[in-house]
């Protein structure tokens, strides 16, 4: 019988929301549970409960969220965020994290790397016991010369396709396509991380390496909060 995740990745949004006090300049995440942050944290500046927050958000979705849920939300400048929520695709036991299923990954990287905390929130069905089990790995590629960009992907990960979910391929924020490559479990993620970095055409991976602090994730059995 299959257990319904929204309640469990609401519980995970709410653990994490209370780590946010008045005055703070939080990173607000993308996807379906970093949603119920952003209407959290809503919740309570508009009850007062919390004053003087300003949001940065990780894609136009969710800076559309925050703003109708009554936040106001700063561009990305170059002063450190004191907290960042968000959900990932996969959780390692290190917190290593796949992200970017939702396509938010470039935006989600450059606000989450200069916040001082990244908090995760997710349900049990995140968390992996290596990087590339489950999940594929996002890649944002540019438009221009994608099937070439492409080809030099396949030759570091020979598995994956162009995220297309109609007649014409995904387009991320930023004006760019996705790649969604299949990893081999168990090789070097760091090493990896960097032949695609270095790759000619990768704007961005959604490979999120020691970035995360702690991770809230929701189960039936209740909410379990990992470290690193
Ligand atoms: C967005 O680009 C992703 O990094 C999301 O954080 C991820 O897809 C998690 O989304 P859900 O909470 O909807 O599973």
């Amino acid at each position: 019988h299959k257990v319904d995740l929204e309640p469990l990745k609401k519980e995970a949004a709410l653990r994490a929301v209370a780590l946010i006090e008045s005055g703070m300049r939080v990173g607000l995440g993308t996807g379906s549970t970093a949603k119920y942050a952003i209407e959290e944290i809503g919740r309570k500046v508009q009850s007062g409960e919390l004053t003087g927050i300003v949001g940065v958000a990780t894609s136009e979705a969710s800076d559309t969220l925050a703003r109708a849920v009554g936040l106001t939300v700063e561009p990305l400048d170059p002063r450190p965020l004191d907290i960042a929520i968000d959900g990932a695709d996969e959780i390692a036991p290190n917190l290593d994290l796949i992200k970017g299923l939702g396509g938010a990954l470039l935006r989600e990287k450059l606000t989450e790397v200069q916040s001082r905390r990244l908090i995760i929130i997710a349900d049990h069905s995140k968390i992996v016991g290596q990087i590339g089990e489950k999940s594929a790995l996002p890649i944002e590629i540019a438009r221009f010369g994608f099937l070439s960009t492409i080809e030099r992907l396949r030759q570091i990960v020979p598995g994956g396709r162009l995220r297309q979910p109609g007649a014409q391929p995904y387009v991320t924020d930023n004006g760019n396509y996705i790649y969604d490559a299949h990893l081999p479990v168990g090789g070097d993620i760091a090493a990896l991380e960097r032949t695609l970095k270095g790759t000619l055409g990768v704007v961005e991976t959604g490979l999120f390496l020691g970035m995360a602090e702690r991770a809230f994730v929701a189960s039936p059995d209740g909410v379990q909060e990992l470290s690193r």
